[in-house]
């Protein structure tokens, strides 16, 4: 059977920087950054890039597109015993993905809410009271929010029908999903530096402190955040780069693809600190008062200050989250993606009841965030995913590769056909560097986590939850290496 291909290269680049620019760059970046140095963190940034974001994106387009199969497929083809990393990375996507779809349910929700303002003046009692009712405590399930199983059913047929013919249909939707954001991003940047207070916000954000430079904890931050941002360590780009044709250039792909990431980020935070800067100046309260990432940046501070705009406040609003709903859609099909593209891969199942059986399981399991106590889960399961299975896979692959496989052909597969050419620099930031500094990041976090303490309540119940979790993951994926295939052969 022939397999699917983009129909050009655009189509591919587009589809992998969709993937890449989601929420993280609008509301973790300009955070991380304002944080770690203001400009000065641009260094570390750009540092982390070169040096583990790049390579490591080179290396996984390199597998996919060479043994043209995605993260399992793949993995077994670069030898045997390897395929169940390939595995392990696509059930953490999967499991991404149930919780990724239930924010960008409450991004749709809050696009009709921002219709009528329906918030009122309270902003953040409506988040946590009125629209997620949020309970006590995870094991307080409480019942389901209607109103979030509304629109999350709503963003999992989208999700589906986006990936409901595999590349084909991705490379025309991302047309959409991800210019549509670029667009609605550079409004809203010259929304916000044409506000008054908007250049005293922007000092926050970009004032550099070279002296941050010298705490290991804001190169931590980059690294840290360059490897999320990339959407590597889900065996997304390895499903993508296997619908390449052959002979594509892969080294210059990833840099453009890489360094479009990182731009759309920059021009987030000129849009998140000239707005919070506007606040600040009508509200006359410090911006590290209001400075928030995340969840509360989007629900709530955004939605004061959108109450608080001179004119078309609606519109703004509306415009908002329904740039927060196209950034982040691009993304969660493709962890879908990466997931059915496995299986496809193996067992060589029909499409589309694979997909529509992944879109209910996936609701299904989502349905756990919808309920009192959603969030609360979210929180958990996001923290270890994002920072324990990812790093995992990250860690592995380039171990895996460097030393159980020889690098070196996948040096001379990229190097047939790229403007790029990768030499002894990449061998050593995928054998040595990169695996180094996401094992040191691995540690750190298992210090903070031992030693900190993590929300509100009893840590044994959900760790030993989060821990089960990635260890059922890690028995599942063996299970899927052992169960016999002939295609991959
Ligand atoms: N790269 C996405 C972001 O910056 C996060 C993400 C990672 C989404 C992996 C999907 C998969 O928001």
């Amino acid at each position: 059977m022939q397999r699917e291909k983009w129909d050009n290269r655009t189509a591919f680049i587009l589809a992998s920087i969709g993937s890449a620019v989601g929420l993280g760059n609008v509301w973790r970046f300009p955070y991380v950054c304002y944080q770690n140095g203001g400009g000065a963190f641009l260094i570390p940034y750009f540092v982390a890039l070169f040096t583990a974001g790049i390579p490591i994106l080179i290396l996984e387009f390199s597998l996919g597109s060479k043994f043209g199969k995605g993260a399992p497929g793949a993995l077994s083809l670069a030898g045997r015993g390897k395929e169940w990393l390939g595995w392990f990375a696509v059930l953490v996507a999967f499991a991404v993905v149930c919780y990724y779809s239930v924010i960008i349910a409450w991004s749709l929700s809050y696009t009709g809410y921002s219709v009528n303002l329906a918030w009122g003046k309270d902003t953040e009692s409506f988040f946590w009271n009125s629209y997620l009712c949020v309970s006590d405590g995870p094991f307080q399930l409480g019942g389901l929010r209607l109103h979030i199983v509304v629109t999350l059913i709503i963003t999992w047929i989208a999700i589906i029908a986006c990936i409901w013919k595999g590349p084909k249909t991705v490379g025309k939707v991302v047309w959409v999903t991800v210019l549509l954001p670029w667009v609605l991003l550079i409004a809203f940047v010259i929304r916000g530096i044409t506000l008054p207070g908007a250049m005293e916000g922007l000092s926050y954000y970009l004032t550099p402190q070279f002296s941050a430079l010298k705490n290991p904890n804001v190169w931590l931050a980059a690294y840290g955040q360059v490897f999320f941002s990339l959407s590597i360590g889900f065996g997304i780009m390895m499903a993508y780069a296997s619908y390449l044709p052959p002979k594509s250039d892969i080294a210059n792909n990833a840099l453009i693809i890489a360094l479009a990431d990182a731009g759309t980020a920059f021009l987030a935070g000129f849009a998140v600190f000239s707005t919070l800067g506007y606040y600040t100046y009508t509200e006359g309260i410090p911006i590290d008062k209001i400075i928030s990432s995340s969840i509360p940046l989007a629900f709530i501070t955004f939605p004061t200050i959108i109450n608080e705009f001179p004119i078309f406040r609606q519109l703004f609003g509306v415009l908002f989250f329904l740039m927060l709903f196209f950034l982040g859609i691009d993304s969660a099909f493709s962890l879908v993606e990466a997931f059915s593209c496995g299986i496809i891969d193996k067992w060589r199942v029909r499409r589309t009841p694979l997909l529509l059986s992944i879109g209910l399981i996936g609701l299904g399991i989502g349905l756990l965030f919808a309920t009192n106590a959603g969030i609360l889960w979210l929180d958990i399961v996001d923290y270890f995913m994002c920072n324990w299975g990812l790093v995992f896979v990250g860690v592995l692959e380039c171990l895996l590769l460097s030393y159980a496989y020889d690098l070196k052909k996948l040096e001379s597969y990229v190097n047939q056909s790229s403007d790029i050419s990768l030499g002894n620099w990449w061998n050593f930031m995928i054998k040595i560097l990169a695996p180094l500094v996401l094992l040191v990041l691995f540690g750190t976090e298992i210090y903070r986590r031992t030693y900190s303490s993590y929300g509100g309540y009893p840590r044994v119940a959900e760790s030993l939850g989060g821990y089960g979790l990635l260890a059922f993951f890690l028995l599942l994926s063996i299970i899927f290496m052992k169960k016999r295939a002939r295609v991959f052969a």
